[in-house]
């Protein structure tokens, strides 16, 4: 019997392939339709946005901000930073037209202007020669098999005083046992019976989880190292000035999860040029986000 291919053995270009198929999988496209967005409040988007737009503004930098929300999907982003900074002008990318007409529905009944959606991958938009001021990847980082090649190339694409914002991505944690026990309380009892029967499955077919993934979502349940992806992008000489692990979900359980270790998520704030502005600035940067975010959570800077 031929050899099941790990992870290691997928190249770049066949995860994307994944991701086209599932983001354009009716099933998945109708979650993100209907998500309940008063269940889900993503608190953290508004906060530590809003805190990037006061510093962007208190530092006097060029108005409106050019922003790219890459891998934006049904734009969560998008909109959340057109409410930080109305003027915005935001490319929502993605490779989704299905996830992108869910977005483009959304500013249409909201009467929101400046979110363009585009219809494209993430490199060969990056590769196009263009000036971008913020370029976030909300829930997008960990769909990639190399996430520091990936920020390197948005950096290629900021401005001087240019920011690339990471949220709602994955860490290690997500794979602990203590983790999935967590998530299988959580969870209601369709996505319980569900759980279990590939457990069982799983199990009686003598699988390890290692041979059986979504080649799209691999990263979602291994995690991503936050920390060595920090020093990596320090590595290449860019400068993190934010980096926080968070309990994403919803609000209810953000209150739990941090007194069971279950800061699950994180946020990067890096900015591609070492600015003497920026760096002064860190400790407002931080201030803003600890005082607003009303749940526990972890600066990791
Ligand atoms: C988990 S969803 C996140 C969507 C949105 N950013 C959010 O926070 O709700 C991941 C999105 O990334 C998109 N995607 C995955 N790989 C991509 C790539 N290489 N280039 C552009 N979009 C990609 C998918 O189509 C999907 O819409």
């Amino acid at each position: 019997m031929a050899k099941r291919k790990k992870w290691e053995d997928y190249s770049e270009q066949d995860i994307l392939v994944a991701n086209i198929d599932k983001y354009n999988n009716d099933a998945i496209v109708k979650f993100y339709e209907e998500l309940e967005e008063p269940r889900y409040q993503y608190i953290e988007y508004y906060v530590i946005f809003d805190a990037v737009v006061k510093m962007w503004n208190s530092l006097g930098i060029k108005q409106p901000i050019r922003a790219v929300d890459m891998c934006g999907g049904a734009g969560k982003a998008a909109f959340v930073l057109k409410e930080c900074s109305p003027e915005a002008i935001v490319k929502l990318v993605d490779v989704s037209d299905k996830m992108l007409a869910i977005a483009d529905d959304k500013a249409k009944k909201s009467n929101i202007r400046g979110i363009t959606p585009i219809e494209q991958d993430a490199f060969s938009f990056l590769a196009e020669e263009a000036e971008y001021d913020i370029i976030m990847f909300s829930s997008a980082i960990h769909h990639f098999k190399d996430p520091v090649g990936l920020i390197n190339l948005a950096a290629g694409r900021l401005s001087e005083n240019g920011l690339i914002i990471t949220i709602a991505d994955p860490t290690t944690i997500t794979k602990s046992r203590r983790y999935k026990f967590f998530e299988f309380l959580a969870t209601n009892s369709e996505g319980k019976k569900g759980k279990l029967k590939a457990f069982f499955k799983r199990d009686n077919q003598n699988l390890t989880e290692e041979l059986d993934f979504d080649l799209a979502e691999y990263q979602t349940y291994t995690g991503i190292d936050d920390l060595s992806l920090r020093l990596d992008l320090s590595g290449i000489g860019l400068h993190p000035l934010m980096h926080i692990r968070y309990p994403a979900g919803e609000p209810y359980m953000t209150k739990i999860m941090p007194y069971l270790g279950l800061c699950w998520a994180f946020s990067l704030v890096i900015s591609k040029n070492n600015l003497p502005q920026y760096e002064s600035y860190k400790n407002t940067l931080n201030y803003e986000i600890k005082s607003k975010l009303p749940f526990k959570f972890k600066f990791m800077i």
